[in-house]
This record gives C-alpha cells, structure tokens and sequence, in this order.
C-alpha cells in the first residue's frame, strides 16, 4: 500500500470511489464526475498536499481529505483548526490499517501546515469541502449510521465532538399546525424573497456559491420591520438518491426583540407553504444538538430528527504514532 498527495489524474478514480464506498443515506450518488470535482477539489480553499491518496498495486483504494476550519469573520481559513473532511476506503480493503494510516498522514500534513487540533466530520458550518454531495444540506459530520464511531475512538485516540442533528419535514405527508397567533401573523406579516446574497463572506460563498439559493425575509405589513428570516439552498443532486425534491433551510435568525411571539415558527411554515407550491417534498435543517430553542422551533413546525452528523476531535501535539 502507498500514501501519495492528489494529482491531476484523481477525480475519475476518486468519483468512482465514492461510488462504492457506501456511504450511506446522506450521501449523493450518480451524479456526473465534474461535479465531484466542482465540491472537492475546485474549492477555493483547496491544497493538493491536504488530500491523500491509498493505492494498492496501482489501484486507487482510499482517500482522506483534510483541510482547515474557517476564521471568526470566515474570510479565510484558521490553520490551527485542522479538520479531516472526508475520509473512506474501499469496503474489499477494509480492516487491513489502511484507514488509520490516512488518518495519521492527514494529522501530519495539518501538524505542518500549523494545527493544533483535528476534528474529523469538520462539523456544522464549518466544512469546505462537499457541501452538496454529503450530509444533505451540508457536510456538517459523518454520517452516525454509516461511519464506524469505534474507528477513531480506539487506536486512533479521538474524542466524540459535536452533535448535528438533521431535522427534515415531508412536505407531502405532514400538515401544518394551526393556532390563533398563525393566523394573526399570516394577516399582519408579509414575506420578501431575494436571491442577491451580497452580504453573505467569503465562507458562504464558497460552500453554498454553486448552488441555488433564495433568501427570505418576514415582515410586519405596517412598519417594514423584519421580524424573521431564513435561506434556502437547493440539494438538486440528492435527487437521483432520494427520488424527491429536496430543499436545505439554513440561518434562520428572529432579532433579539422580536423573539418568543412565534415570528420564527410563522416564518417556517410559510416557507415550507411556498415550497410545497413549487412541488419540494422535503425540506431538511441542520441544527447543533445544544442548541434547544432552534431544535423547539423545528419540532413545533413538523420537523423530525431523522439522523445525525458526528464529529470527533484530537489536539495534535507532536508526531503521531
Ligand atoms: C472508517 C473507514 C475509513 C476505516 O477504514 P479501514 O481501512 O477499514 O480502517 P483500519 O483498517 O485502518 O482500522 C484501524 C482500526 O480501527 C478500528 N476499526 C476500523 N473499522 C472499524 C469498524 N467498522 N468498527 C469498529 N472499529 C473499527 C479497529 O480498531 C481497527 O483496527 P483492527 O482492524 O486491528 O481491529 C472505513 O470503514 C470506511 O471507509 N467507512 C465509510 C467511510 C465514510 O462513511 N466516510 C464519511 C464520508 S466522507
């Protein structure tokens, strides 16, 4: 087996690998190779020395993609948030180390480059890479179903990190909630949709940057105040996997003053009201787990937690053995 950084000839065999490395539900299938190449290694943030490539007898067999997390204005990356943001090897070359030696060539490549920690899954907002073919509406974790937890909480010395929990509302299925304040809000409220993201950074653009987006804005009809506001991506590729329209919900945000009167729950409904115009089966939302009001407000307008995206982190000080 031989460890070697990305060349120019990898995305076929690398597409073809994702193909057969079984995934899991969470994971976009049959959509064509240069779009697995627009979510990997076209991003902006992206360094051939940070993806390794396992080959045996000349056969590619494994990859890890390690890269690094935003900063705090996410206008470039923090080198010392080292993540591993993919990561898999072929099921007929599985239990033989070739893993766990991908993980320590990453840890090494982002030990250089200046991290002083790793989380592997990257976690919710914060992977540049595969956000449109993983995770659903982002690759905010590995999947809890798919990706084997014992893997790097043994030898590999990680430690459980961050929770995602993938909220998703079947649109055909599902009724929406009716109260009193709803209707008091439908009748004082309108709704304002924009797709110009211009005050969206540097981070935004490229994860969510190839991928159809709309903007909505909640407003009292009187004073013009926003009261409420989301985005909605699309997850056009999951298509082909799922068999429905998809559409991903993302930065719901209820200002401060505005909160508790049921803006954010009116909001959700309206949207997913339009969406189902548009014939959109599901809408799905990425929440952290910690997060309790955000998770109250998904449940209270027919969400459902359908699965989890994991991390697990390791502070990198020094080689790893
Ligand atoms: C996780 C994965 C990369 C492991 O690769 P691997 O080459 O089989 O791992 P290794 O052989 O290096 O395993 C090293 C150790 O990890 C542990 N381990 C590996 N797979 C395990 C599993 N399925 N369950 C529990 N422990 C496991 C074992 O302790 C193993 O050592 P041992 O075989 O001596 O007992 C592989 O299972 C995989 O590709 N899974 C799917 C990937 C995925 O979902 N990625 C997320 C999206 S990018």
């Amino acid at each position: 087996m031989k460890l070697r950084v990305y060349h120019n000839l990898d995305p076929p065999r690398l597409h073809q690998l994702w193909h057969s490395c079984r995934l899991g539900p969470n994971a976009a299938e049959g959509f064509p190779r240069d779009l697995f190449e627009l979510f990997s290694v076209s991003q902006p943030c992206f360094d051939r020395k940070g993806l390794i490539v396992a080959e045996v007898s000349g056969r590619v067999v494994g990859f890890v993609h390690a890269g690094f997390a935003p900063n705090r204005e996410e206008s470039g990356l923090d080198y010392t948030r080292g993540q591993i943001c993919a990561l898999m090897v072929h099921p007929e070359f599985r239990r033989q180390g070739i893993g766990k030696a991908l993980v320590r060539e990453a840890e090494q490549y982002l030990h250089r480059e200046g991290a002083s920690t790793v989380t592997a899954g990257a976690g919710l907002n914060q992977n540049g890479f595969y956000c449109g073919i993983y995770g659903g509406l982002e690759a905010s974790g590995f999947c809890s179903e798919e990706f084997p937890a014992g893997f790097l909480t043994g030898k590999l010395g990680y430690q459980p990190g961050e929770r995602t929990l993938v909220f998703r509302r079947d649109l055909k299925r599902s009724r929406d909630p009716v109260s009193a304040r709803l209707l008091r809000h439908r009748r004082s409220l309108s709704m304002v949709i924009t797709d110009r993201n211009l005050s969206e950074s540097w981070w935004w653009f490229s994860r969510f940057g190839h991928l159809d987006s709309l903007r909505f804005d909640l407003k009292q009809r009187d004073s013009e105040q926003v009261v409420a506001s989301a985005q909605i991506i699309g997850m056009d590729l999951f298509i082909p996997k799922w068999g429905v329209r998809s559409v991903g919900l993302r930065g719901v945000n209820v200002p401060e003053e505005a909160r508790k009167q049921g803006y954010g729950q009116s909001l959700l409904l309206e949207i997913c009201r339009r969406l189902r115009n548009e014939s959109v089966q599901l809408v799905e939302a990425h929440v952290a787990d910690q997060n309790t009001p955000a998770t109250q407000l998904f449940r209270s307008s027919g969400f459902e937690c359908r699965c989890e995206l994991l991390t697990w982190t390791r502070t990198l000080d020094g080689p790893t053995g």
